[in-house]
């Protein structure tokens, strides 16, 4: 089954014994869940407003801030130039409360830079990157395709953002002043890839060239990316994969924080509201063990070296 660890630590630098930081590092490359129920995001009195989906534009899904752009060429992420303020997307208001919510969002992605440059200090220089969420909609209910439709297991994989193998480390915490974040969480994801793999057709020749030239996707797609996309697209068709498939119910209380690789964890949402969302890319030499990453199983499963050589 997936590993959820529970380790009992306090504050965004937390004090770690060697026994600690091993669990953390374990159980976020085995894919499993890191579950913090001590580690909370403190809004002030004022920011507590910021509790409704009122904020919301209503066309994104999220709230979200980009502090840098990326570019990952062959597994490598690269940062580019710092992008100067921060935007925040996918937000209506005055200019006064959006910058005191784009602040909040800001405080979040350093607090979750410092948790996991605390957990994982290999993953260090990599963690200001990508992009912070504050999702106040609530996790479920959405009118939306069966491809966007979190509330059924998958893996993270994103069709216009190809990465060549490189890790999608995401951190959460439930904001909700009453209300458990509930996802269902999935088998290990060796057994949903070895169930799943033998469905997926090859890739069309020719096509991760077009997409790329077409910019549809930032940068090409490797053999990784189709297989990632498909298993993610696999797993969300087939009603009797998210019935059957081997799975538990797990609650994030109030003020948990909790840290995962997505690309890993097959998760679903079942229910809750607000909650923050820090997503950290990591080039696969940036892991303690490459062997347990998704590209190294998949590479092992299919025989085949699945990024371009670099
Ligand atoms: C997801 O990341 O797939 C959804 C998680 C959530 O909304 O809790
Ligand atoms: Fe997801």
């Amino acid at each position: 089954m997936t590993t959820i660890a529970v380790l009992d630590l306090t504050g965004w630098r937390p004090a770690l014994t060697p026994e600690a930081q091993e669990t953390a590092v374990r159980t976020i490359e085995d894919g499993g869940v890191l579950m913090l129920p001590h580690v909370s995001f403190e809004l002030s009195k004022l920011e507590k407003r910021f509790l409704s989906p009122a904020w919301s534009d209503g066309r994104a899904k999220n709230i979200s801030v980009e502090k840098r752009k990326f570019s990952v060429a062959a597994g490598a992420v690269t940062p580019e130039r710092e992008s100067g303020d921060l935007v925040l997307k996918g937000a209506r208001g005055d200019p006064a409360d959006l910058k005191q919510l784009a602040a909040l969002v800001a405080r979040f992605a350093e607090r979750a830079a410092t948790l996991v440059s605390t957990l994982c200090p290999r993953y260090a220089p990599y963690v200001t990157q990508a992009r912070t969420s504050f999702r106040p909609q609530p996790a479920t209910g959405r009118d939306v395709s069966w491809r966007k439709d979190d509330s059924r297991l998958h893996v993270d994989a994103f069709p216009s953002r190809p990465n060549q193998g490189a890790r999608i480390l995401r951190v959460f915490t439930n904001l909700h002043p009453a209300e458990d974040r509930v996802w269902r969480v999935g088998e290990p994801f060796e057994a949903m890839a070895t169930t799943l793999l033998p469905r997926i057709r090859p890739p069309v020749p020719g096509l991760a060239a077009l997409l790329q030239a077409l910019h549809v996707t930032k940068g090409r797609r490797s053999g990784y990316d189709h297989l990632m996309l498909n298993l993610h697209d696999c797993a969300k068709a087939d009603l009797a994969y998210q019935r059957d498939s081997a799975q538990t119910t797990v609650r994030f209380a109030p003020g948990t924080t909790w840290v995962c690789f997505s690309d890993q964890v097959m998760h679903a949402a079942v229910s809750g509201q607000y909650m923050m969302e820090q997503t950290i890319h990591l080039p696969v030499a940036a892991l303690y063990d490459h062997a347990r990453s998704p590209l190294a199983i998949l590479e092992r499963l299919t025989g085949r070296a699945l990024v371009p050589a670099h």
